[in-house]
């Protein structure tokens, strides 16, 4: 099964592998990632599957997306477990292109979105986040020329962020929702995960739970600034440093000032030791 996965590394090997991919008449679905797969990026992956696509996963740790004082060089890099993991489930390529394809010497043109990447939650806490992922996302759409891609409503505001850009720019690639693939106590998977000391990983769930509460509450019809500050206090109790909790209007990130207004996503996002993790849930 392995010898039928490619590793393209450049533009002519990623032309060879998807020309005869593209030749049978089957949809061509891109699963854009930076590596260190867990199993919230293979349910990406399945769901492409299902959907009686060929495959392509993109491994690229994108320098762009990362500020100088963030984890990109110590960034989980696990690419031997990852190409296993992704032959095993039989995808067909993978799209590992080198900093220098994708950035070569003279590289000048960035694509900055704006709408829901300036709604004021990782936009505030990471400036250049977004126009890292949208330059980026754009280069991989472009390179590979999918029909479909998929994201994970984990990364709820860049979910939106690249839906319109795919359509804004033309791009003819429809992006295609997944939900958030969880442990069993409820922390939602993520590459940033290994970080946590054991005493972090017991706090984490905090997020979700509170999440969760809040959901509960403001569906019940309490007031929605009293229920995010007793929601704030709790994870602050926890240990972490929170960046944000905030109800949004679920499609356009605009603040909302009651339940009424639906419909409703909570998003957080918050520091345990150095780690940063985000969550969010529909009210
Ligand atoms: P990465 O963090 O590797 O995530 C790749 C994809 O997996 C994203 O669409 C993300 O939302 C999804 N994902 C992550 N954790 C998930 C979970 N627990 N359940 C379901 N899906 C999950 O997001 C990026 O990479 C980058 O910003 C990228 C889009 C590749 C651009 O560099």
């Amino acid at each position: 099964m392995a010898s039928r996965l490619l590793v393209a590394r450049s533009m002519a090997a990623l032309g060879r592998a998807l020309t005869p991919l593209r030749k049978n008449g089957k949809k061509i679905a891109l699963v854009p990632t930076m590596g260190a797969l867990h199993a919230g990026h293979l349910a990406l992956v399945r769901a492409a599957q299902r959907r009686g696509d060929h495959v392509i996963v993109s491994i690229f740790v994108n320098p762009t997306q990362f500020a100088p004082n963030e984890d990109f060089a110590s960034y989980p890099r696990t690419f031997e477990r990852d190409r296993d993991a992704l032959a095993s489930l039989g995808v067909k390529v993978i799209w590992a292109p080198t900093a220098a394809l994708m950035y070569p010497s003279g590289f000048a043109t960035r694509v900055v979105p704006e709408g829901a990447a300036t709604a004021g939650l990782e936009d505030r806490f990471r400036p250049q986040f977004f126009a890292g992922v949208a330059t980026v996302v754009t280069k991989l759409f472009t390179q590979c020329r999918p029909d479909f891609a998929l994201f994970g409503e984990k990364d709820y505001q860049q979910l939106k962020v690249v839906t319109r850009l795919a359509r804004d720019l033309d791009l003819g690639v429809k992006v295609v929702a997944m939900t958030t693939k969880r442990e069993k106590d409820g922390l939602a998977l993520s590459s940033r995960n290994v970080y946590l000391s054991a005493e972090e990983r017991a706090a984490a769930p905090v997020l979700y739970r509170t999440l969760k509460d809040c959901a509960a509450k403001i569906g019940a019809g309490r007031g929605i600034g009293a229920v995010l500050a007793d929601g704030r206090r709790a994870i602050e109790r926890a240990g972490f440093v929170l960046d944000y909790l905030e109800a949004r209007h679920a499609e356009t990130l605009a603040p909302v000032a009651s339940g009424k207004d639906v419909p409703i996503r909570l998003l957080v996002a918050g520091r345990i030791g150095k780690t940063r993790l985000i969550d969010n849930i529909g009210v």
